[in-house]
Formats: C-alpha cells, structure tokens, sequence
C-alpha cells in the first residue's frame, strides 16, 4: 500500500517497530491517561505483547519515547478477518496522521496473509474514536440489534452491563 509522500513527512522522525514484552510497563501506564482517564489498562494484559506481536505497532519518539500503539491480530477462527484490539496515539502527537499510519501499517500486516476484512469496537461515547473510524473507512454495523447512541449505531450492553459498543468494520 503507497502511503504517499504527505504520510512519509507526518511520520519523520519517529520510528515504527513491532512490541516487545519490556514496552507492557510503559503502554500500561500510559494508556488510562491516552484514553481521557477511562479505565482501560486491564485491557492491555501482558499476553498482547507475548503472542499478538506480529501484527502490532509501536511507535517510538527521538527520544525513545512511546507516542502511538496497535494491538492487532489475524482471526484464528475467521482467518479471511482481522481485529484492531486496541490502538492509541499520545495527546501530543494527536491529528497529524500517526493513528492512519499504525493502522495502515495493520492493513499491509493481515493483507499479505489474505484477511479481506477488519473490525473495531469502540464505545459509543468516544466521538474522538468514532470520528476517526469512519474516516480510515470504518462503517458501524447497524444490525436490528443496534440503537442509536451518541448518534452512531451501537449495540446496548454489547460486553455486560452498561458496556455499549460501536462494531465498525471495512473492506481491504
Ligand atoms: C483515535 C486516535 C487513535 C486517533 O489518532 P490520531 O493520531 O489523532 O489520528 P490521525 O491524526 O491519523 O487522524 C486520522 C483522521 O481521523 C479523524 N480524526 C482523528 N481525530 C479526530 C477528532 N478528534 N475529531 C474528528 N476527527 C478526528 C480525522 O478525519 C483525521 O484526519 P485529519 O486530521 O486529516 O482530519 C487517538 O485520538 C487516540 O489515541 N484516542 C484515544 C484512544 C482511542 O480512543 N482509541 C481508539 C479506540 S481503540
């Protein structure tokens, strides 16, 4: 995939590498704060950075920094599908093109072993979320089971009790 020279510039300087075990206590401590305080680093259980490392991102700063994940992987059931778990940019380094790259980096990743399809979920609440998944080309399922909240088609309770979820889905 030509991700174009415009995206090339966006990600100068920073460096792009697959996880490594050692990058759990950073991301972990970080990630509540990169989602606006919510409650998501038991989310981010260790075993992402042991098994799913072939078809995840991290993105490193100069300095060393973490600035930008993705947790991904192939489906084991649906080997034509692929799944974003998780996928997050520092505050910083927000709208300059850093989650479009982790994610097309994601798409090359499951293309090459013929996924022809990739779904997200997110909370219907995280407009920020949702906004940039309608623009990497996401759309929401709007099965009979969706309701419309904060305006996107979600399902209630789609993980327990209160946890609605958006299910986006795209074509490669
Ligand atoms: C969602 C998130 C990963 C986007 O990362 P990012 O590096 O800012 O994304 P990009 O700069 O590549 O944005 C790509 C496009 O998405 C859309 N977008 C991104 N942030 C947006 C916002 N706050 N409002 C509206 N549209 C937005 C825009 O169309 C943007 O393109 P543009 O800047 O040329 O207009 C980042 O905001 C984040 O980490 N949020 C907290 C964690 C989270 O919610 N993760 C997603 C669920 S797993």
């Amino acid at each position: 995939m030509d991700r174009g020279l415009g995206q090339r510039e966006v990600t100068d300087g920073l460096r792009f590498r697959r996880p490594v075990e050692a990058d759990h206590s950073a991301l972990v401590n970080r990630i509540d704060e990169w989602w606006a305080g919510r409650r998501m680093h038991h989310l981010l259980a260790r075993l992402w950075l042991l098994h799913f490392t072939g078809t995840s991102w991290v993105v490193e700063d100069p300095s060393g920094a973490l600035v930008g994940f993705l947790i991904g992987f192939v489906s084991p059931d649906q080997p034509d599908q692929a799944y974003v778990h998780l996928a997050a940019t520092s505050p910083n380094h927000r709208r300059a093109g850093l989650g479009r790259a982790l994610y097309e980096r994601f798409f090359e990743d499951v293309t090459a072993g013929g996924v022809r399809r990739v779904t997200a979920i997110t909370w219907p609440g995280n407009r920020t979320s949702v906004a940039f998944h309608r623009a990497m080309g996401f759309e929401p399922d709007e099965g009979p089971d969706t309701q419309r909240l904060y305006g996107t088609p979600a399902y209630p309770d789609y993980d327990g009790d209160g946890e609605d979820r958006v299910v986006f889905s795209r074509d490669l």
